[in-house]
């Protein structure tokens, strides 16, 4: 039977948290329901899957290495020392910025107007593909879009370097924290539409593609664990 055995994984999962003071943060919506359904499934079908998540309050999947971060430095930190892997999935909704101070005390409120400088983040994703030795022989991203949603996801295809993206349709909030959601699947080949599915079906069904692929492509790229 097909299966994923002595293939290694790496998945990433849930929102990150950029601290601006002790008490305060930047945050998104992201559940990390989809990311961790993928993870456990990839788990099930023989992967040996690292799960990179950041605050979530879902229970660590069974079967699976779970390295819990906080921010997306620590998340691209774990990402990377997680490699050499077959497998790489990029669930999570990552902040795209941070504070560029940290206050080590509370801001406190002063009747005006209080400016926070933000500073861009390391892109995981991007930092993943662009790599020569270490590339991971199936790249997958998330595109999570408010408009034009598949075409906009398949520029952010190009532009990341991944060889799938999941479209996803996050207008209105839609998609966090639902149990189900929509998405379009764009390979270099073909777009499938998977309809209004359980997170958990949406796991399956892009983890039995992936078995195809590991089939065609993955077999003389098997990761194997230094010694
Ligand atoms: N991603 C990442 N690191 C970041 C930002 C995003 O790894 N700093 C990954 C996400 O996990 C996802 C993909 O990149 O797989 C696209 O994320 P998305 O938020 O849709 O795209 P952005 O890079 O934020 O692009 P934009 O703001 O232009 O939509």
């Amino acid at each position: 039977m097909a299966s994923l055995k002595g293939l290694r994984a790496i998945v990433t999962s849930g929102p990150t948290y950029e601290p601006i003071d002790p008490v305060r943060f930047l945050g998104n919506r992201s559940s990390g329901k989809q990311g961790h359904a993928i993870a456990s499934v990839l788990a099930r079908e023989g992967a040996e899957v690292t799960l990179i998540t950041g605050p979530v309050s879902l229970a660590d999947p069974g079967g699976v290495n779970v390295i819990h971060v906080t921010t997306a430095r620590e998340m691209l930190a774990a990402v990377r020392s997680a490699l050499p892997a077959d497998i790489a999935v990029f669930a999570a909704a990552v902040s795209d910025w941070r504070a560029k101070r940290v206050s080590g005390k509370k801001f406190k409120k002063d009747g005006g107007p209080h400016e926070l400088e933000l500073v861009e983040n390391p892109d995981i994703l991007k930092a993943v593909t662009r790599l020569k030795q270490e590339r991971p022989g199936l790249v997958i991203g998330f595109a999570a879009e408010t408009e034009n949603v598949v075409h906009n996801a398949r520029a952010k295809r190009f532009r990341k370097g991944c060889d799938w993206i999941v479209a996803n349709d996050v207008s209105g909030g839609k998609a966090f924290d639902a149990e189900e959601n929509k998405v379009t699947l764009i390979t270099a080949r073909e777009e499938i539409s998977f309809g209004l599915m359980h997170k958990r079906d949406i796991a399956e069904t892009l983890v039995t593609r992936i078995i195809h692929f590991s089939e065609e492509h993955l077999h003389d790229h098997r990761t194997r664990r230094p010694a």
